[in-house]
């Protein structure tokens, strides 16, 4: 049996992650591929409960380390329960966001150390990464402007413009860092060039 591969899709708040995460689970089912849609934080019946924790606005004084520590809590139970047994069966997994997003928010929003979130990491995930990561990338301006359309903000879509800018420079710096795996890509143009972007990716799958 083949491992699947293992899909990850990321970036600022209102990067429009929804409407391709649909094309990328199309594209795929068309190509009789089994693909698993999942999520963090989430994604596992404990790790939803933690999400709750992590965005419900009842939560609002949450020290940022905590916040960390329930990011990789999730994190641990969703790789364990959830990824890994389904890439052993051949299935393939998209996450919408993953462990680049604790680099970008904790560590560029927050500003917690990057050697701390690679401890995490290291204990976690030990060499564990996604065959792919795709970076939809927006000027913060018009994320923010599409959160605003949303009926009701969660505790971290109501943080400053000046906090989601260090998070899309945290995502830039990783995907500087990481290029092969982390594939920039400009969300900012219409849709259809954003999904021919993303097409294009997942043909070298
Ligand atoms: P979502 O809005 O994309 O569903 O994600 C929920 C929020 O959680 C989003 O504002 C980004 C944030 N987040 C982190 O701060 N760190 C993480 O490690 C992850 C996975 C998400």
């Amino acid at each position: 049996m083949q491992r699947g591969k293992f899909i990850t899709i990321d970036g600022v708040d209102g990067a429009g992650k929804s409407t391709q995460i649909d094309f990328i689970c199309d594209y795929l089912a068309k190509k009789n591929i089994n693909v698993i849609l999942t999520r963090e934080p989430g994604g596992t019946e404990l790790g939803e409960k933690i999400r709750t924790l992590l965005i419900s606005t009842d939560t609002q004084s949450m020290h940022a380390d905590t916040e960390l520590l329930l990011m990789f809590a999730a994190r641990n139970e969703h790789i364990k329960t959830k990824i890994t047994p389904a890439l052993e069966k051949g299935d393939w997994v998209l996450s919408d966001r993953f462990t680049d997003a604790s680099y970008a928010y904790q560590g560029g929003g927050r500003g917690l150390s990057v050697e701390l979130i690679t401890l995490l990491e290291k204990w976690v995930l030990q060499d564990f990464t996604p065959d792919v990561t795709l970076l939809l990338d927006v000027p913060v301006a018009l994320g923010m402007s599409r959160v605003e359309s949303r009926s009701r903000k969660d505790r971290i879509e109501l943080e400053t413009h000046d906090f989601f800018n260090r998070v899309r420079n945290g995502y830039i710096e990783r995907s500087k860092q990481f290029p092969k795996r982390i594939k920039l890509i400009d969300a900012s143009k219409t849709l259809e060039q954003t999904t021919q972007q993303i097409k294009t990716i997942l043909q070298t799958l």
